[in-house]
């Protein structure tokens, strides 16, 4: 059987990230159990472009509403590899971070953490609250891996497009499903971080 992984995708700045994790998931044999905000369908169309919804799905192998709170993926039951939200807003971080399982978003959310299984929050917003630390700080003491999208400034990438893709390689690792995607640190290239 293929792995599964929930891709959940809030409404925070970074939508391209999605897309770039879908493409590494797809690409390392598992199958995408998609769910999108309603203001992720916003940020995607306008930051990536009016078809960047139709591209995201074409990826998926299920899509699910998020209002769809009696979806597969809303239990412990259906088996999921893990879960990662590429971008995660501090509104989907606080729900997370609370238990509040109040979208398909945030309810799949929580069932990986009572699961016990890996969840991958690129948690996007500068600066930072308190809330928005302490909210980060509590989804980690329940075992989510908080991982901001921020650049590997030390591969010295040239464009976004290759900023967001070591970003989304590198989420994708986190679940360990597959040989690394994401490029590794080489000193004998010389540009030292
Ligand atoms: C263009 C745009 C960019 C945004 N960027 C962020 C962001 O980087 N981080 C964030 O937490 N919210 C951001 N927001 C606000 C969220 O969309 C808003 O808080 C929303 O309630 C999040 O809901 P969701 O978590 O259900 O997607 C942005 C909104 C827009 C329209």
């Amino acid at each position: 059987m293929r792995p599964r992984v929930v891709l959940g995708v809030s409404g925070a700045s970074g939508a391209a990230l999605a897309l770039d994790c879908a493409r590494v998931l797809t690409g390392q044999g598992a199958e995408v159990e998609l769910v999108l905000s309603t203001m992720a369908e916003r940020t995607l169309a306008l930051e990536v472009g009016p078809g960047a919804v139709d591209a995201l799905t074409a990826l998926a192998a299920r899509v699910h509403a998020v209002t769809d709170l009696g979806a597969s993926i809303a239990s412990g039951s259906y088996p999921v590899s893990g879960m990662i939200v590429a971008p995660c807003s501090m509104r989907s971080l606080s729900a997370i971070a609370h238990g509040l399982d109040d979208t398909l978003l945030t309810r799949a959310a929580s069932v990986q953490l009572k699961e016990r299984r890996p969840l991958i929050l690129l948690a996007r917003e500068a600066p930072l609250t308190l809330a928005h630390l302490r909210n980060m700080t509590a989804a980690t003491e329940m075992g989510a891996v908080v991982m901001p999208p921020v650049p590997a400034f030390y591969l010295r990438p040239e464009t976004t497009a290759q900023i967001i893709a070591q970003i989304a390689a590198r989420a994708v690792d986190l679940l360990h499903l597959a040989a690394p995607a994401a490029r590794a640190w080489d000193p004998s290239e010389g540009n030292a971080p």
